[in-house]
């Protein structure tokens, strides 16, 4: 391996050649874009979310069967709202236009849109007069979600209105002739009864694509063009423990067997026993190549003095990459490197059009920039769900597959307003691990997006037995969420609640108090440093 100062290359595996039959979904900026592109893939259809301005070039590469155009926040009519491209018209595939995408059509089509006095916001009652192709098999009456105040009052010229809602006079239209569909209302949301039905109607019954596609179908689609773009050389992998990396390196293992080395950096910043369960799945079970490097004395020296949240982040980041490099070093002619990149990290860095991302979320875990390297990103179409999918698949250990997000910099970050030193990082994650086995107990480890504890550089006054104590105070932090960028602090049961507090203060000397965070994100965050 060549360590020089030339940039890492962008994955030769794009998503743009897909085995499986292909719907794009173009983002108009509606908050449930992302969503769409998941329930079409949920029916059996791969499929890709664009931004709506890349052109219709652009959609045609792809040899998509359909199209489907989001909703979004504007008015069609309101300066510099994005337009419709009239060459997705005549690609010849047809398209359906979802809440602002249907406007769009009507609009653009001979239709009448008009801003309506009132909204029309939630759930609303659609009335079916003919069900055409779009709303086969679908009631008569139904609830159905909708979020516009622009509304369709007149289907263009030779569509069919397919039915009506309280505040919208066409909620659904078509015409199979020109191959273009239209409907007010969300499909995609669960509030949405129907909705799947009428996706699977389009996406089958219209686009006549095959509902093929699946994890496994992915997992056998990627391991092909794993083999396709490494061919004869070797991969390096960094592992975390979290699910991405633990997926991708499995997936490239299964394509290059023992070409592929993975590397384990144990800062020792690691909740309990996390360590050895990564050696234990990968080198013991799996039998992959790895390289598990104890180097926990490193990131201690490194912490030594330090309390400010950014600096502890910087120095850990910083010999992370120190110690990988060294490793990697010691591997002889490896040309690729392996990331677990997501798909949502390549919508959020330009929509898949070919930008090239490398996963440098936060800065942990983040690898160095100037190893001369081709990345393999075997996940780069994926969905955090549909990742796991797969990693069940390929047989990935429950807890490994399941695991809640943990930040890079580990516990380190949750040893708060102080320095994280071997002792207390041993108090934090004992009583990590006595909260972690309560909640798993309570069969609430998967609703939780994270439950954790902090540790503050505070002490408190308490009485145990007859003699007074000046002990350590806990917080336990459990919120829920979908995505990190809000969260709400979960609603455990009393009971957990004390069963978790009397444990860890009867089995760790060192903890005297123990409180519960009920901080909702905004106004805090989900970390407290
Ligand atoms: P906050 O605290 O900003 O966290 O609400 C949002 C999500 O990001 C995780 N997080 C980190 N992940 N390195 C990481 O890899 C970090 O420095 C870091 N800080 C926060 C956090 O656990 C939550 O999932």
């Amino acid at each position: 391996m060549s360590a020089t100062n030339a940039t890492v290359t962008p994955a030769a595996n794009e998503a743009s050649v897909a085995v499986t039959d292909e719907v794009v979904v173009l983002d108009y900026g509606g908050q449930y874009s992302q969503l769409i592109a998941r329930r079409v893939r949920e029916c059996g259809v791969f499929s890709e979310l664009l931004p709506h301005h890349v052109g219709a070039d652009e959609v045609a590469r792809r040899k998509p069967k359909g199209v489907i155009l989001s909703g979004g926040p504007a008015s069609v009519y309101a300066e510099g709202a994005p337009p419709l491209d009239r060459e997705l018209l005549e690609l010849g595939v047809p398209v359906l236009g979802i809440c602002y995408g249907m406007q769009l059509l009507a609009r653009e089509l001979g239709g009448r849109v008009e801003g309506a006095e009132v909204g029309e916001f939630g759930r609303s009652q659609l009335t079916v007069g003919e069900t055409g192709r779009l709303l086969d098999g679908t009631p008569r009456e139904q609830t159905c979600w909708m979020s516009h105040r622009d509304t369709v009052f007149a289907a263009p010229p030779g569509f069919k209105a397919l039915a009506s809602s309280t505040a919208s006079p066409v909620a659904a239209f078509e015409s199979a002739q020109r191959g273009v569909y239209g409907i007010q209302f969300h499909p995609e949301v669960i509030h949405t009864p129907y909705g799947q039905q009428v996706l699977r109607n389009f996406l089958e019954g219209v686009c006549g694509c095959e509902l093929g596609w699946s994890a496994r179908s992915v997992m056998e689609e990627q391991i092909e063009r794993i083999r396709t773009q490494v061919g004869d050389g070797r991969a390096i992998c960094g592992l975390s423990g979290g699910v991405d990396s633990s997926v991708a390196a499995l997936l490239v293992h299964r394509a290059i067997g023992d070409r592929l080395t993975c590397v384990f950096v144990d800062h020792g910043l690691m909740r309990k026993d996390e360590g050895e369960q990564v050696v234990r799945a990968f080198r013991d079970h799996f039998k992959v190549p790895l390289v598990a490097v104890d180097a926990s004395d490193r990131f201690l020296t490194q912490l030594k003095g330090v309390s400010d949240p950014e600096e502890k982040r910087k120095r850990i980041g910083g010999e992370f990459i120190r110690v990988f490099e060294e490793e990697a070093a010691k591997l002889p002619d490896v040309q690729f490197l392996v990331q677990g990149t997501l798909y949502s990290d390549v919508i959020e860095s330009g929509g898949g059009t070919g930008a090239a991302t490398i996963k440098s979320h936060h800065n942990v875990g983040g690898l160095p920039e100037d190893l001369q390297l081709e990345l393999v990103e075997p996940l780069r179409t994926l969905f955090k769900d549909e990742v796991r999918a797969v990693g069940a698949e390929l047989g990935l250990p429950e807890r490994l597959v399941w695991r809640q997000p943990f930040p890079g910099p580990g516990l380190a970050i949750r040893i708060v307003g102080g320095e994280a030193t071997r002792e207390r990082l041993e108090i934090l994650r004992e009583a990590d691990a006595i909260l972690q086995d309560e909640i798993r107990k309570a069969g609430l480890y998967r609703e939780l997006w994270q439950s954790f504890c902090v540790l503050p550089d505070v002490r408190t006054v308490g009485v145990q037995g007859d003699s007074r104590t000046y002990g350590n105070v806990i917080v336990i932090r459990a919120v829920t969420s979908d995505d990190a960028m809000t969260a709400d602090w979960a609603r455990l049961p009393y009971d957990l609640l004390e069963q978790i507090a009397s444990r860890m203060i009867s089995e760790i000397r060192a903890v005297g108090r123990v409180v519960l965070d009920i901080t909702s994100k905004p106004p805090g965050t989900i970390e407290w440093e």
